[in-house]
């Protein structure tokens, strides 16, 4: 009897430290697409303080999936007006360089 209980136990035991230590961890970063572009360097130091050095978020969203939900022209526009949270990038950044961040962006996911 005793011992019949210490084997599920124990699986118990180990089902669920898997789970906390998995709970725990952040998600690995998954690789960047084209992360030598230029757009990553605009990224690096404009966007990754809020957004994570590799779009898994901080105290803003993750973007590693940015181009799964939003279109470039959407994440044009959301870096140009900003949001709740997040400054406009309009006027600090050139037109371009906002549409080149967008392109690559929206090849994220
Ligand atoms: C000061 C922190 C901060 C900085 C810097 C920042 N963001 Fe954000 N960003 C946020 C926050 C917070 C949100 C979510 C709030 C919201 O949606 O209005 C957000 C939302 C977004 C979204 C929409 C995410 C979604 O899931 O809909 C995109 C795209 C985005 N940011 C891109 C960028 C890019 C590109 C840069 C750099 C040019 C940048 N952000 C810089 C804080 C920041």
């Amino acid at each position: 009897m005793r011992k019949g209980w210490q084997i599920p136990l124990a699986a118990v035991a180990v089902a669920v430290a898997a789970m906390v230590v998995g709970c725990g961890e952040k998600a690995p970063a998954k690789p960047l697409v084209e992360a030598d572009s230029p757009a990553a360097k605009l990224y690096a130091s404009n966007c990754s303080g809020c957004h994570g050095d590799g779009l898994q978020g901080r105290s803003g969203p993750a973007l590693a999936n940015i181009g799964a939900k939003l279109d470039a022209a959407a994440i044009e526009q959301r870096i140009a007006k900003g949001g709740t949270g997040m400054p406009a990038f309009e006027g600090r950044l050139e037109q371009g360089q906002i549409r080149e961040l967008a392109g690559w962006l929206a090849k994220q996911q």
